[in-house]
């Protein structure tokens, strides 16, 4: 393959499932069934988006819009960041925050980008795509994810894109390993 790769972005409609499951089984140990990705595509059409090149897919993002309550969640506290202990006062925000309004966040639930198509702005693209209609349809307030405390890759894309991590979440995989979870705030 040559260094250029023409793609274009674009939602995915429910023909694309098959393709985009394909993708998310040669790239992730986390796999979903059709019925999942229909039902995402169904409640959230609009943030999931394909990667497509000479009619071929070779990158998907998928997305959901959350109401948060956990304020590590809409970017407001950073558990990685270990101030002060925390007072009587920031215990008692924390709290009332948990009985507070919810706050609308977007959610990555799983991006990827065929080996063979890596490096080449992709995964930017689609990421950057989704982030811009969560706000722009939904008035997302952040963007979170998770990831794999070893997905050097996958981190290295979120900061470049903002994201900070905030919190660990031990053996949130099935095989035992941690994953980062991960905030931008928009
Ligand atoms: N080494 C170091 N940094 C990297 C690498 C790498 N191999 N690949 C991407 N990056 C970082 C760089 O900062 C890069 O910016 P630069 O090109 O200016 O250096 C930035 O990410 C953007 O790279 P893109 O080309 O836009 O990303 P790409 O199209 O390669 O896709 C992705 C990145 C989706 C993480 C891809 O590597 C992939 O599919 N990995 C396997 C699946 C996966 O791990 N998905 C994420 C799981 S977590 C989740 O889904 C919420
Ligand atoms: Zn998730």
């Amino acid at each position: 393959m040559n260094q250029e790769t023409d793609f274009i972005v674009r939602n995915a409609d429910e023909n694309d499932i098959p393709e985009v499951m394909e993708v998310n089984l040669r790239t992730l140990p986390e796999n979903y069934w059709y019925g999942f990705y229909k039902f995402v595509l169904d409640k959230w059409g609009d943030l999931f988006l394909v990667a497509e090149t000479d009619k071929k897919i070779i990158g998907y993002i998928m997305n959901r819009i959350e109401d948060a309550r956990d304020p590590v969640l809409y970017g407001k506290e950073n558990e990685l960041i270990k101030e002060k202990k925390r007072s009587i006062e920031d215990i008692m925000s924390s709290f009332k925050n948990m009985f507070s309004e919810s706050h609308k966040v977007g959610h990555v639930i799983s991006i990827a980008v065929l080996p063979e198509y890596r490096k080449k702005g992709i995964g930017t693209a689609l990421l950057n795509e989704a982030i811009k209609k969560m706000k722009d349809n939904y008035g997302a307030e952040a963007v979170y994810l998770e990831v794999r405390v070893s997905n050097k890759e996958a981190i290295s894309l979120y900061k470049k894109l903002g994201f900070e991590e905030v919190r660990i979440v031990k053996e949130y995989y099935r095989d035992g390993e941690d994953a980062y979870v991960m905030v931008k705030k928009l």
